[in-house]
């Protein structure tokens, strides 16, 4: 298995450039299953999770070129039983919304749990029981089906992210109404629904915590820009932070990361918003805080590993507080491993301050967790190993490439 090595204590200086954002991108792949036109999806970012999620529209008939952009053409797809592949990423049940919406019949593998937590669907198969659709659930594969999809009230008892991107895709054919109340609002809803409306669908109010989506007949095919990746955006801005240095980072919608932005200056880490770009600097002290994850526009969970590892070495205690995953503390196993003086209690974390953390040999237990021993080991002393980097590279497009191109001494070493 590959792993990285990487000496800490090198200033960060200079810039980096952000890639598109990867939670954008995979529910707009899902989405040009419902039109049976080109589309033309620009600032892709190059990561595992995109490869695999055009594999999975190619299984079912999609003609796709990805080189600078994805040209994609669904007219000719097909339905069919699902293929093993989807177990490979959990994005793959934004497919189901799409393929409902399209056959209006669907057969999915029913998703497990992941590290972070048992991430259940069920909001997911509410809202397409709402729509009118049949469930049944027989050896792990649910069979979702129905003769019309008709447009309904959808409570989403969590704003989940993913149950609000799936239950738009179901709706924006279906016959009539959908009303979504208490939808996730991130950033990335906005750039799907912005997708879709561009392709002709009828949706308003994506960005609020209610969306309407009026059925249409059918979409065409559209180009669209993903938008830059926030959690990318602000794992680095960590990293500076935690080596001291300065760094210009561009392709940012500071908006998108003002949670980050303003934690981190209450850590008395320096940082100046641009039109499209922060620049941060830092000393390399910084002063704890707390953090308590939130949906959108809250701390974004997605950002809590990185913090914690940040953390690790600040002065003074911070508490940690996940409130959207139940196991999302897995890094922390690992960072004691450097050093770190980290007291876990169910869903909150006691993070005291060190010194200094000591490379040692971890393992990556999931994908920000991966990102959480980057920024860690570019700010201890000697050299830190981190295996299982296949999680970092499912979310990090060529992440050594870009640190060592600011003054980071990290390697990929092929396993
Ligand atoms: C998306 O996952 C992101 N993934 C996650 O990013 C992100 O952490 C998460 O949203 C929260 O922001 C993609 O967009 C591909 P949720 P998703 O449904 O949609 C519970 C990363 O690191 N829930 O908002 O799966 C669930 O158990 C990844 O890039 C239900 O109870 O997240 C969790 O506790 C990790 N029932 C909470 O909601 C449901 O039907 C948030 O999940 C659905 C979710």
């Amino acid at each position: 298995m590959d792993k990285f090595v990487i000496t800490g204590g090198n200033k960060i200086k200079g810039s980096i450039d952000i890639s598109g954002s990867k939670n954008s991108v995979l529910p707009i792949l899902a989405a040009t299953l419902l039109i049976s036109d080109t589309c033309i999806i620009n600032n892709v970012p190059r990561l595992r999770d995109v490869y695999t999620m055009v594999e999975l529209l190619k299984y079912y008939g999609a003609e796709v070129e990805f080189d600078e952009s994805i040209k994609i053409n669904c007219s000719n797809i097909e339905n069919k039983p699902p293929s093993e592949k989807v177990k490979d990423i959990r994005a793959s049940f934004l497919l189901v919304g799409a393929l409902l919406g399209r056959f209006k019949r669907v057969s999915m593998f029913m998703p497990g749990g992941c590290n972070i937590g048992q991430r259940p669907v069920d909001l997911h198969l509410k809202g397409f029981s709402v729509l009118g659709a049949n469930q049944i659930l027989e050896c792990g594969i649910i069979d979702i089906f129905t003769k019309y999809l008709n447009g309904g009230e959808v409570y989403l008892d969590f704003p989940s992210v993913g149950a609000t991107e799936n239950v738009i895709l179901a709706a924006v054919m279906a016959k009539g109404r959908t009303v979504i109340s208490n939808c996730a609002i991130e950033p990335e809803i906005v750039d799907l629904a912005d997708f879709l409306t561009k392709a002709g669908a009828k949706i308003s109010g994506a960005g609020s915590d209610t969306i309407i989506v009026d059925g249409v007949d059918s979409l065409k095919g559209v180009e669209h820009s993903v938008i830059p990746d926030r959690i990318e955006a602000g794992t680095f801005m960590l990293a500076v932070a935690g080596t001291g240095g300065q760094c210009r980072i561009n392709n940012v919608i500071t908006e998108h990361i003002k949670p980050v932005i303003l934690k981190l200056r209450e850590m008395e880490v320096d940082i100046t918003e641009e039109d499209d770009a922060v620049v941060v600097y830092s000393n390399g002290n910084i002063v704890n805080t707390d953090i308590k994850t939130m949906p959108y526009p809250g701390f974004p969970t997605d950002m809590q590993a990185q913090f914690t590892a940040l953390m690790s070495k600040g002065a003074g205690t911070g508490i940690v507080n996940e409130t959207v995953f139940e196991n999302r503390f897995m890094h922390i196993g690992e960072l004691i491993k450097m050093g770190a003086n980290i007291a876990v209690e169910g869903r909150t974390a006691v993070v005291r301050g060190v010194e200094t953390l000591a490379g040692a040999e971890v393992k990556a237990t999931d994908l920000r967790a991966g990102a959480a021993l980057i920024i860690s080991a570019l700010s201890a002393e000697g050299t830190t190993e981190i295996g299982n980097i296949h999680y970092i590279d499912r979310g990090y497009e060529m992440i050594e490439k870009k640190l060592s191109a600011v003054g980071c001494e990290i390697k990929r070493i092929e396993g």
